[in-house]
C-alpha cells in the first residue's frame, strides 16, 4: 500500500463513518491538556494580555491555514504522514527527501506523548485526591502542599503514567472507529458545560475582572514569549507532526476542509479562554502566582472545589473529563507511528500500538524523574532557554520548535511544491475561500513563523 501512488490513493485504514465523526476526532486531538493545563500557565508565565493576544492570531493566521493544508494532504496520500509524504512528493514529480517531514512529526508525536502521559496521570490521581475529600475547605497553602507531594513521588507519577500508556495503547490497538468516536460525542460537550460552572463559581470570588484583565489587557511580550505563544498555537490545534493529516486520511472525498478546520479551531480557541476565565479569578482571589508554571491548576482548582457547593462532585466529574480530553488527543500523538507500522511492516495494530506505546513510556520515565529525582539536571541551550528540566527540555522543542518547523514545512509543501491544480481539486471548496487560503499559505504563515523564530533568537 505504501507504493500507492496514484491520486485515487487506496487505504488500509477504516475511514471515518461521516464528516462529523472526523470534526468530533480531529476536535478531539485538539482539546486536551494544551488547552486546560498549559494554556493558562504559559498565558500567565507570559503576561496575560498580549500572549494571549499574539496566540489568537496565530491560530487565526498560521494555525487553520495550516490545518487546512494537512488534511488536505492526508487526504490525498490516505495513508500516514510517512507515507502520504512519500506518496505525494512522488505523485507531483518532487524530490523524495520531503519523506522526512513525516518522519519528523512521527517522531514529535513520540515525544509529546511521553510528558504528555505523564502529566495526565496528574489529571488521573487528582480525580481520586477528589474523591476522597481531600479537598474540602482547603487553603492556598494546602493544595500547594498536596501538589508538591504528588510530583515528589515517582513510584506514584509513575504508576499513573503506565496507566495512561495503558488506556491509549488499548485504544489504539482497537483502531480509532470503535470506542473514542462515541466517547468523544458525549464527552466533549460535558467538559464544555463543567468549565462554564467553573467560570461561574469563578466570577462568585470578587476577582473575575482582575482575571479577565489579566487575560485580554495587552502588556509586554518579548520575542521568546512570542515563540511559545505561537508554539501553543500548534500544539493546541494538533498541528505540525501529522496527527491531523492522519485523521485526515481517515476522511472521504467529498467533505469541506475549510469549514471543519475553523470549526475545530474555534472550538479549541473557546475551551482555553474559558479555562483561562475560570482560572486566573481563583488565582488572583487566593494571592497565588499567575506565573506558577505548570502546577498552576492543580493549585486553583482544588480550592474552587473545596469551597463551592457540590464541589466534590464537580472537581471529581472535571478531572475525571480532563482525563478523557488527554486521552483522545493522546491517540492522536502516536496514531500517525502505528499507521505507518501497520502500512509498512505488516504489523498488526496491536503489535504496532503495544511497541510504540513502551518506547513512549520508557522515554516518559525522564519526565516522571525531572519533578523530582532529577529535578537538578538542568540544560541550557544558548539563544534558547536557562536550566531545563528533562520535562522543561522536552516540552520546549517539541511545541516550539518541531512543531512550528514541521508547519512551516507543511505550508511550503501544500503551497509551493504541489502543483496547484492538485491542491485545488483535493481542497474542493469556494474559489475565494481557496485563493484566501493559498495566499495565506504561500505568502503570510510561512514568513510569519520564521520571522517568530528570528525574533526569538534575537536575530530582529
Ligand atoms: N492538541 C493537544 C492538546 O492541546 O492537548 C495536544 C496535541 C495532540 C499536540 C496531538 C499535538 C498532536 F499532534
Amino acid at each position: 500500500m505504501a507504493e500507492n501512488t496514484t491520486s485515487q490513493a487506496v487505504s488500509v485504514h477504516a475511514q471515518w463513518s461521516n464528516r462529523t465523526v472526523f470534526i468530533l476526532a480531529a476536535t478531539g486531538s485538539a482539546v486536551g491538556l494544551g488547552n486546560i493545563w498549559k494554556f493558562p500557565y504559559i498565558a500567565g508565565e507570559n503576561g496575560g494580555g498580549t500572549f494571549v493576544l499574539v496566540y489568537l492570531l496565530c491560530i487565526a493566521l498560521i494555525g487553520i491555514p495550516i490545518m487546512m493544508a494537512e488534511i488536505m494532504l492526508g487526504r490525498r496520500g490516505k495513508q500516514s504522514p510517512i507515507n502520504t509524504m512519500k506518496a505525494l512528493a512522488k505523485q507531483e514529480n518532487r524530490n523524495p527527501g520531503w519523506v522526512w517531514l513525516g518522519w519528523m512529526g512521527v517522531f514529535a508525536g513520540f515525544l509529546i506523548l511521553s510528558y504528555y502521559s505523564v502529566i495526565a496521570g496528574w489529571a488521573m490521581s487528582y480525580v481520586f485526591r477528589t474523591a476522597g475529600g481531600l479537598f474540602l475547605g482547603v487553603t492556598a497553602d494546602g493544595v500547594n502542599s498536596i501538589f508538591t507531594d504528588l510530583v515528589s513521588d515517582p513510584e506514584r507519577l509513575l504508576a499513573w503514567h503506565t496507566v495512561f500508556m495503558v488506556m491509549t495503547m488499548t485504544v489504539v490497538a482497537r483502531g480509532v472507529k470503535n470506542g473514542i468516536e462515541k466517547a468523544v460525542t458525549y464527552l466533549m460537550p460535558l467538559l464544555f458545560a463543567l468549565l462554564i460552572v467553573i467560570v461561574l463559581y469563578a466570577m462568585t470570588t470578587g476577582h473575575f475582572l482582575e482575571g479577565l484583565k489579566f487575560l485580554f489587557t495587552p502588556g509586554e511580550i518579548d520575542g521568546k514569549g512570542i515563540l511559545i505563544a505561537m508554539g501553543h498555537a500548534f500544539f493546541t490545534l494538533s498541528l505540525g507532526m501529522g496527527a491531523i493529516m492522519v485523521y485526515g486520511s481517515y476522511l472521504s472525498s467529498q467533505h469541506s476542509i475549510a469549514q471543519a478546520s475553523i470549526l475545530i479551531a474555534l472550538a479549541d480557541t473557546v475551551v482555553a479562554l474559558l479555562a483561562g476565565l475560570a482560572i486566573f479569578p481563583i488565582v488572583f482571589a487566593n494571592g497565588l502566582e499567575p506565573g506558577a508554571g505548570p502546577g498552576l491548576i492543580f493549585q486553583t482548582l482544588p480550592i474552587a472545589f473545596g469551597h463551592m457547593q457540590g464541589g466534590t462532585m464537580v472537581g471529581v466529574i472535571f478531572f475525571t473529563l480532563l482525563v478523557f480530553a488527554a486521552w483522545t488527543s493522546a491517540i492522536s500523538l502516536i496514531e500517525p507511528a502505528v499507521a505507518y507500522l501497520v502500512e509498512n511492516k505488516g504489523f498488526d495494530r496491536v503489535y504496532s500500538a503495544v511497541l510504540i506505546g513502551f518506547l513512549t513510556w520508557f522515554v516518559g520515565l525522564g519526565t516522571v524523574f525531572s519533578f523530582n529525582i532529577w529535578k537538578d539536571h538542568t540544560l541550557t541551550i544558548p539563544f534558547l532557554f536557562e536550566n531545563f528540566s528533562f520535562f522543561d527540555t522536552l516540552d520546549y522543542l517539541t511545541a516550539n520548535i518541531m512543531l512550528p518547523l514541521g508547519g512551516l514545512f507543511i505550508a511550503i509543501f501544500a503551497a509551493w511544491v504541489m502543483h496547484e491544480q492538485s491542491t485545488k481539486e483535493e481542497m474542493a471548496t469556494y474559489p475565494a475561500l481557496y485563493k484566501t487560503w493559498r495566499f495565506l499559505v504561500r505568502y503570510i504563515t510561512p514568513v510569519a513563523v520564521i520571522v517568530v523564530f528570528l525574533k526569538a533568537i534575537g536575530a530582529i
